[in-house]
């Protein structure tokens, strides 16, 4: 898959661990975060992250913060984009299954790497369930912002 990267300065060395996990299972990894500790603002990767899998860039994407949930709110603004914020796989799981989540955020001051590697793996192994009532309630979600 193409996957999409964002992040903040809190979640630099996350990313990098996670692009490498990623690579190293044969995804292709666009890096659209910070490459530095900076402070840099939040809104400006959840954003880049949501425009990204707005446009189509890539299939889908994931972003970092400090906690997961700025970058979250920030994607949740960009029209198509259902982002979801986690700490633990089986909420990654079921973003999937059940929202058809097409962000994962997490907070690299929340979880470690191995727990996001977990997180990521859960979420991209696990397909969208598809069935009547989940794409009701997705589409439900999506009329929103009409
Ligand atoms: C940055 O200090 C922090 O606010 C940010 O990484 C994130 O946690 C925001 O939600």
């Amino acid at each position: 898959m193409k996957i999409g990267i964002s992040n903040d300065h809190a979640a630099v060395e996350l990313k990098q661990a996670i692009i490498k996990h990623l690579e190293a299972k044969g995804h292709e990894v666009v890096n659209y975060g910070t490459d530095s500790t900076e402070s840099c603002d939040y809104p400006i990767a959840g954003k880049r992250i949501g425009e990204a899998v707005r446009d189509k860039e890539v299939d889908c994407g994931i972003s970092i913060c400090g906690t997961g949930i700025g970058v979250s709110l920030a994607a949740n603004k960009v029209k198509g984009v259902r982002a979801a914020c986690v700490s633990e796989p089986v909420s990654a799981m079921l973003s999937k299954n059940h929202n058809n989540a097409n962000v994962i955020c997490f907070g690299a001051r929340i979880v470690g790497e191995e727990l996001a590697k977990a997180i990521v793996d859960a979420w991209l192994d696990t397909p969208f369930d598809g069935g009547e009532r989940h794409l009701r309630r997705v589409k439900m979600i999506m009329d929103i912002e009409k």
